[in-house]
């Protein structure tokens, strides 16, 4: 067991671990303000919230990402409400210090304004987060105003939606021309003034998310979008390498943990058929006496 002064000079030599705040969207904001790049990554559960906080993560992203990378649909098209908050609960339990977001899924904030209110509030009241996400330029300003005038913090999302894959023709970069860059810049602009506090930009040109990122005040978090952006965030699973089924080419796989899992696997059920699991460590023991007495029981049936 540590000692008293062990404790104290582990503390002193990790100021990070000592001094951990919770992180809010004004953290967010100070964090631009001192140039200091924010963090944000995936996660769908417990271990994952747990894992990721502990490292120091500033925000967790409950991202309807879940739909391709947990539960194996083709796109984020079929992810309900449901889905969303099921993991979102498990997150939030996993969770102490980074910034909890909920994503919208499809159809959760297209249909009405009163509709996003409502959903987006689901979040915080049945499933611990703390803002959430929507995809959509001026055609959600409306939307975004209402949520946050419920006191709900919004975080915004441009470039290369997922739900609309099939208006963009595919997961396909944007603001690649002229006039598509013109839109993301002026589309930016009128989701921080309709009261986002932060805007995820997604596969876009890193010269245009520069330019966004020091036009706004809001800090922008990039996924395929280069350096200038104010933060960056990956899907965890590509970043894990757990998501087999493509790899986007802005993605740093950190580690291979498919490869890893099927080793592990492929072990466990070499083990079990060459009966060397489990060993005598895996096993219970009962005292001899009680053996010997349980047999004379049966012996006497
Ligand atoms: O759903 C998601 O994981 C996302 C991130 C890629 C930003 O929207």
């Amino acid at each position: 067991m540590s000692t008293l002064p062990a404790l104290i000079a582990s503390a002193t030599m990790n100021p990070t671990a000592s001094q951990r705040k919770k992180v809010t969207t004004s953290s967010f904001r100070q964090k631009k303000e001192r140039g200091e790049p924010i963090t944000m990554l995936t996660a769908y559960d417990y271990p994952t919230a747990l894992a990721e906080d502990q490292a120091g993560i500033d925000s967790i992203l409950v991202g309807d990402s879940l739909g391709m990378v947990v539960l194996g649909y083709q796109n984020t098209l079929p992810v309900t409400m449901e889905d969303m908050l099921h993991h979102a609960r498990a997150v939030s339990r996993g969770s102490k210090y980074a910034l909890l977001i909920g994503d919208m899924p499809f159809m959760s904030y297209q249909v009405s304004t009163e509709q996003a209110v409502r959903n987006a509030g689901r979040f915080l009241q049945e499933a611990g987060m703390e803002a959430v996400k929507l995809e959509g330029g001026r055609e959600r300003a409306e939307a975004i105003r209402a949520i946050v005038g419920a006191g709900i913090p919004v975080m915004g999302h441009l470039g290369l939606t997922p739900q609309s894959i099939n208006q963009m023709g595919g997961f396909r970069p944007q603001g690649k021309t002229a006039s598509a860059a013109k839109r993301l810049l002026e589309d930016s602009l009128i989701l921080e003034d309709a009261g986002c506090f932060s805007l995820v930009l997604e596969s876009v040109p890193a010269r245009l998310a520069e330019l966004i990122s020091k036009k706004l005040s809001i800090p922008t978090i990039g996924i395929g979008a280069g350096l200038g952006c104010d933060g960056q965030v990956l899907v965890t699973h590509d970043l894990l390498g757990l998501f087999e089924r493509f790899t986007p080419r802005f993605v740093k796989k950190y580690a291979d943990f498919h490869a890893e899992m099927q080793n592990a696997f492929t072990e466990y059920i070499s083990d079990v058929q060459g009966r060397s699991f489990p060993a005598a460590e895996h096993t219970v023991e009962m005292d001899d006496s009680e053996w010997q007495a349980f047999q004379k029981t049966i012996d006497k049936n």
